[in-house]
């Protein structure tokens, strides 16, 4: 049987999102939150998760776990919508409002999954280059389609300039989606412009501030948006585990926020010191949970952080806008620490 033959063409073409498997005992490379939960977090989450009832599916619409979002962002529950990951409000997205006559349109480099889920959809796809900086330029955007934009962007760290991005937004005519992954560390939003805007859509996660495990992903929009996302919601995407263990950690956040501004304070330390170098890296502002650079050599870096240290980062080096970069993810201080001395000594050896 030739299976080529019988799968869609426009999947045939697609590289499957590479996830890093190597194992590694310090690992900045996925953008997680290096801190875990204090046991006793950890434990009044195991005494919850004993009591599921395994045999029944999960609360169909999360309702407690909605409500403490909606709570936490400072919104309507008819305003929110959950996903398994951020990933899969983005499919959901383009499942209402894409098709095969509607352009995804984004700036790049971005998160790779934009292209990946419209390319596995059938979509077309228009990607606009960033500059020099790394920031959007507006006239060089379609104004139709569904326009997805990574704020703070993935994988470069920095928020496109707000004005840049008014412009582009104020001009779209179709959905305008802001992927606000990385807010916690931006606290920048476009979350006041639900008000006047009927087609923007704000996504946000859980994976980023320490429950990536979880698989939470939320949308936030205007009511008639979210109604159209649920059609194509498939039920019980949010599994009971995760809903019960994601509502205790909600429930009383000031762990994880804590966790947060030491994420903050860390990534300005390591930005400062990575500038403070001088062994010919490049570093790049950053309002994310993780710092771009680019060096002389990215592979022979990448390989000796792991080697000599064990310290994994993501090599993201590719022929163009990010030949040699490597992305950092903010670790521990000691992890940071190690990581400044290590890439210190690497750099010089190029
Ligand atoms: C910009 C951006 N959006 C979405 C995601 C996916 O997040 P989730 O874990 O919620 O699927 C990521 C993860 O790296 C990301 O960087």
């Amino acid at each position: 049987m030739n299976i080529n033959a019988l799968v869609r063409p426009e999947v045939r073409d697609l590289v499957p999102y590479k996830a890093e498997e190597q194992q590694c005992p310090i690992k900045m490379d996925a953008n997680e939150n290096p801190y875990p939960l204090p046991k006793p977090v950890r434990e009044r989450i195991a005494a919850a998760l004993s009591a599921i009832p395994l045999n029944h599916y999960p609360d169909p619409s999360a309702a407690k776990l909605k409500a403490l979002i909606a709570q936490r962002i400072g919104v309507d529950t008819g305003q929110v919508a959950l996903g398994n990951g951020s990933d899969e409000l983005i499919q959901m997205i383009l499942m209402a409002f894409g098709g095969s006559d509607v352009c995804a349109v984004y700036p790049v480099p971005t998160f790779s999954m934009y292209g990946i889920i419209a390319k596995s959809m059938g979509m077309p796809v228009c990607e606009v280059p960033l500059d020099d900086k790394f920031d959007i330029v507006p006239d060089q955007f379609p104004t139709k389609g569904v326009l997805l934009l990574s704020w703070p962007n993935n994988p470069t760290g920095n928020c496109f300039s707000q004005e840049r991005m008014e412009e582009l937004i104020a001009k779209f005519e179709g959905i305008v989606v802001v992927d606000e992954a990385y807010y916690d560390f931006s606290r920048k939003t476009f979350l006041p412009k639900l008000a006047e805007m009927e087609n923007l859509i704000i996504l946000r996660t859980l994976s980023k501030i320490g429950l990536a495990g979880l698989r939470v992903g939320m949308l936030v929009a205007n009511p008639s948006v979210v109604r159209e996302i649920e059609k194509v919601r498939l039920p019980y995407n949010i599994n009971s585990y995760s809903q019960v263990a994601a509502s205790e950690v909600l429930s009383d956040p000031g762990v994880i926020d804590a966790q947060i501004n030491l994420i903050v304070e860390e990534r300005e330390n390591l930005y400062y010191r990575l500038r403070g170098l001088r062994s010919g890296i490049t570093t790049y502002p950053s309002d994310a949970n993780f710092v771009l650079i680019r060096v002389k050599d990215a592979a022979k870096v990448h390989q000796g952080l792991i080697t000599d240290e064990g310290i994994l980062v993501r090599n993201l080096s590719r022929p163009g806008p990010l030949e040699n970069c490597l992305r950092i993810t903010v670790g521990m201080q000691d992890d940071n620490h190690g990581f400044l001395v290590a890439i210190s000594r690497l750099t010089r050896m190029l």
